[in-house]
């Protein structure tokens, strides 16, 4: 390995490592989750109150995808602010985007999963949103399958997350990975053509992975026991919840930038995040110590500092009521002319009901 390989390259491992811990947990997840109105928020309770160690799969599960958002973005700043997105390795990066894109993915689709009212009204006020959006109402009315969040989307949202994201997400790993093979980590900047020395993989990097991944692990196993995620009411697509209580990073985020800036806000950021992911396309010169790049460097330095800004103070409106449009009754009072919900048990953590609903 060369000897220039530090700990700062360590992100990229951690994110891979939170990634198989998120694929191993779901798996184990799957086998007694049930994607139906009926029966998900049952299989739920069921699996953190009585199947062993379930709660610890759970929990690690909600974690990881929490931690994987930190650690893609972390991974990212590194790559940003060395320069390394520029050529030869570009289409790295572009893939590393797609990648991003999937972990958001795999987030958000998650997030409907537990079938409660916090996940039931999150994911309908996102999806009125988008609907009101040029060319995201498309994707809004694809991913709903209805008129209203229900069977019809549950379904989808469980298909796209254990189906078709994990391929897709494999796949561009492969990508990434080779590519990484074919070029090889990038030198830090300014030193190009030295020639360099180099570290044994064993024991250097080995002790490193093995270092890193222990904290990781050890990390996201003990928030996952001292901070489990609550379950709300079984979901109820004809009462409002008093408060919407987040489990998801990239919700706080949203929340922070729209209720704190508005939707422009909300909408500049991402701009800003559009401008970065196109940097290959016009930021090719070799350039890449970071003192030369100070435009570049400025607008990463928005970006990142404003997504922990954000995240902070998104954590402060973790529980907010919906917003004043769903509240206003113009959903709901969209939603009443529909059939009546299919009755489902409300929630208190008990075997008995959770055995009770599967009969
Ligand atoms: C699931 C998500 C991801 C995983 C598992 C992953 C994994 C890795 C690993 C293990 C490395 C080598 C070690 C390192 O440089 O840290 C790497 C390198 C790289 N990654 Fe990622 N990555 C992910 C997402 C991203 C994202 C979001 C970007 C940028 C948009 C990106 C761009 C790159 C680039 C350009 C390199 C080469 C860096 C160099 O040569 O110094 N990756 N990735």
């Amino acid at each position: 390995m060369p000897g220039f390989v530090g700990w700062r390259h360590s992100l990229g491992g951690i994110t891979y490592l939170l990634f198989i811990v998120l694929v191993v947990t779901g798996v184990l997840l799957s086998f007694y989750y049930r994607p139906s109105v009926q029966e998900a928020y049952p299989s739920i309770q069921y699996i953190v109150s009585e199947v062993p160690l379930g709660w610890l799969a759970r929990d690690l599960h909600v974690w990881s995808a929490n931690l994987i958002v930190v650690a893609t973005l972390a991974h990212m700043a590194r790559v940003f602010f060395s320069g390394t997105y520029k050529p030869p390795r570009e289409t790295n990066w572009v893939v590393g985007l797609l990648l991003l894109l999937v972990v958001l993915a795999f987030g958000a689709t998650g997030y409907l999963l537990p079938w409660d009212q916090w996940a039931y009204w999150t994911v309908t006020e996102v999806l009125d949103t988008m609907s009101r959006a040029p060319l995201l109402s498309i994707l809004a009315s694809v991913l709903r399958g209805d008129v209203m969040v229900s069977g019809a989307t549950l379904s989808r949202f469980f298909a796209v997350h254990v189906i078709l994201l994990p391929w897709i997400g494999f796949a561009l790993l492969l990508f990434h990975f080779s590519l990484l093979r074919k070029h090889g980590i990038a030198p830090p900047p300014g030193e190009e053509r030295r020639s360099g020395t180099s570290t044994p993989f064993f024991p250097n990097h080995l002790l490193r992975a093995f270092i890193t991944g222990s904290v990781v692990l050890g990390l996201t196993i003990s928030l996952a026991a001292l901070y489990p995620r609550a379950v709300g009411d079984t979901a109820n697509p004809f009462q409002l919840p008093r408060e919407l209580v987040s489990s998801w990073i990239v919700v706080d985020v949203s929340l922070a930038l729209i209720r704190y800036l508005g939707v422009w806000g909300f909408s500049l950021f991402s701009a800003l995040g559009i401008v970065m992911a196109l940097l290959p396309v016009f930021d090719r010169r070799p350039e890449r110590r970071w003192r030369k790049r100070p435009v570049v460097v400025g607008l990463g330095l928005v970006f990142f500092a404003g997504f922990l800004t954000a995240w902070l103070a998104g954590r402060q409106l973790r529980s907010l009521p919906p917003s004043t449009r769903l509240r206003s009754g113009e959903g709901v009072e969209q939603l009443r002319t529909l059939e009546a919900p299919v009755e489902a048990p409300r929630s208190d953590n008990r075997r008995s009901e959770a055995r009770g609903a599967e009969e």
